[in-house]
């Protein structure tokens, strides 16, 4: 593992746009590069062979309180690419840009995700310490998160304010992605990157809704209602 290079850039966007089988986050990757937020040295990228598998990144933002905006960092987004996942590589760079953050006296990390996933990194969460994070309507509020760091003091409240790179999942969080019925093919959703929605339902979320043909919407309130069970059910990153 090693911070990202110049000449990494093409390699970590295929892999996260990979990963989560959408261009959102590869954009979302993109833009915080391209933002003050970003931070070089907790960008981090895990080769194996020389082939760049694995992405991390940790930037700013605001924690806001009656005493003003305080920067802090934040985890967004965790990619690993398909055929290398479940090896250990995401664990190892949330581990690895963690010790970064605390190196850097940084005293917390918040992120948002699925608690299964992230509780085993010692993310608890963040409402538990007086840290507000706003998740999708969709997301139980478990899903906003804190890893607290050597560096930490109880005194550190507030609403996490994201910066404007992150935008572009505004429109997204507010209206999730329609559903739509199973084709027989198998796809690999952002929602389901270990391929377990097929447990429980009968439909499958489509990622990219407007580009794929045959989409059958179905009303925000059942989409909401699967995108919950499936978040109950620790089988959902996001
Ligand atoms: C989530 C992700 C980064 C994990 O990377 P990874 O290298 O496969 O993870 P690791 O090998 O370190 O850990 C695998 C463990 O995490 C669990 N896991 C993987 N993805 C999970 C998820 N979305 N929710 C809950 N648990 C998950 C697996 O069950 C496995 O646990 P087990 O071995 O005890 O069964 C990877 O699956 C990925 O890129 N997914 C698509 C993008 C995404 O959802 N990113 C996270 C949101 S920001």
């Amino acid at each position: 593992m090693r911070p990202e290079r110049a000449d990494d850039f093409a390699a970590i966007r295929a892999l996260v746009a990979a990963a989560f089988d959408s261009d959102g986050e590869a954009d979302l990757v993109e833009a915080i590069r391209a933002s003050e937020q970003y931070i070089a040295e907790m960008s981090l990228i895990a080769e194996v062979g020389g082939e760049v598998v694995g992405h991390v990144m940790i930037s700013r933002a605001n924690l806001r309180s009656d005493g003003g905006d305080r920067p802090i960092v934040m985890l967004a987004p965790l990619a690993v690419e398909p055929s290398h996942q479940r090896a250990g590589i995401g664990s190892a760079l949330v581990h690895a840009v963690t010790a970064v953050a605390g190196d850097r006296d940084e005293p917390l990390v918040v992120v948002e995700g699925d608690p299964a996933y992230y509780g085993r990194f010692g993310f608890e969460p963040a409402y538990e310490h007086g840290i507000e994070i706003t998740v999708p309507d969709w997301a139980p509020r478990e899903a906003g998160q804190v890893l607290r760091l050597a560096a930490y003091g109880a005194s550190l409240t507030g609403l996490v304010v994201y910066p404007p790179a992150f935008d572009v999942f505004a429109e997204w969080a507010e209206t999730p992605p329609p559903l739509r019925p199973k084709d027989g093919n198998r796809h690999v959703h952002r929602h389901d990157p270990i391929g377990r929605i097929d447990d429980f339902a009968d439909v499958e979320i489509a990622g990219d809704a407007a580009d794929d043909v045959g989409i059958t919407p179905l009303e925000p309130e059942l989409s909401h209602a699967i995108r919950s069970l499936c978040l109950e059910r620790s089988i959902c990153g996001f």
